[in-house]
C-alpha cells in the first residue's frame, strides 16, 4: 500500500478474523514504533507483544474499552515509566501516542487493522504482563485482520472539518 493510502485506510478496527499475523510482519509493526521520535530521544516504551488466546481474553479485561483485545490476533501493551514529574509524564504520553500512530499506520500498509485500549485496572494488567514496579501499563494496541471489510481509504472519515481545524498563519 502507498503511504497515503495506509494513512487513510487505518481506522480503528474492533472485530477481527482469527487469522495470526506472521512473525515478520508483526515485527515490522514493531520496529515502526521502536523508530518512532521521542522527547530528546528518551524512548521511554516497552513494548510486551501478546498473542496467547487465553492471554488475550485476560488482557480484555482490564478496561470496559478492551474487549476487542479478545479476539485479536495479537496485542502490544505500551509499557511506561512511573513518574511523578508533570513535564516528563506530558512528554511520555505524546512520545507513546507518536510510537502508537507508527506502528497502526505500519499495520494498515499490511492490511492488519488495530484499535487502542485504555487501561484501568493496574495490577491485574501488572500479573499478567510481569511489568516492573516502576512502570505502568499505558495503553494496549490491538491488531489483526478486520472481520468485515478489509482495509481501504476512508472516503468521509467521522472528523472535525479541515477548515475549522487548519489555522494559517494565525488563528
Ligand atoms: C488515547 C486514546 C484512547 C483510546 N481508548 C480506546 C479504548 O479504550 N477502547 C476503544 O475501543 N477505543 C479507544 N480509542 C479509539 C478511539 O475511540 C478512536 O480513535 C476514535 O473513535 C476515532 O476512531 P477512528 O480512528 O476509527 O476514526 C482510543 C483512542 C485514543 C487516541
Amino acid at each position: 500500500m502507498e503511504t497515503w493510502d495506509a494513512i487513510r485506510s487505518r481506522r480503528n478496527v474492533r472485530s477481527f478474523d482469527g487469522k495470526p499475523i506472521p512473525a515478520h510482519d508483526l515485527d515490522q509493526v514493531l520496529e515502526a514504533g521502536r523508530r518512532a521520535p521521542s522527547s530528546q530521544n528518551w524512548q521511554p516504551w516497552d513494548f510486551i507483544v501478546i498473542t496467547k488466546r487465553s492471554e488475550l481474553r485476560e488482557l480484555a479485561t482490564v478496561w470496559q474499552g478492551a474487549g476487542h483485545v479478545a479476539e485479536a490476533a495479537a496485542a502490544v501493551a505500551l509499557i511506561a515509566p512511573v513518574t511523578s514529574d508533570e513535564r516528563r509524564a506530558a512528554a511520555c504520553q505524546y512520545d507513546l501516542g507518536q510510537a502508537t500512530v507508527s506502528m497502526m499506520i505500519a499495520a494498515a500498509d499490511l492490511g492488519i487493522g488495530s484499535c487502542h485500549a485504555g487501561v484501568g485496572d493496574q495490577e491485574h494488567a501488572r500479573r499478567l504482563l510481569r511489568f516492573p514496579e516502576d512502570r505502568h501499563c499505558a495503553y494496549l494496541i490491538s491488531f489483526g485482520y478486520p472481520l468485515a471489510r478489509p482495509l481501504s481509504p476512508v472516503a468521509k472519515p467521522d472528523r472535525r472539518p479541515f477548515d475549522q481545524i487548519v489555522h494559517r498563519e494565525h488563528w
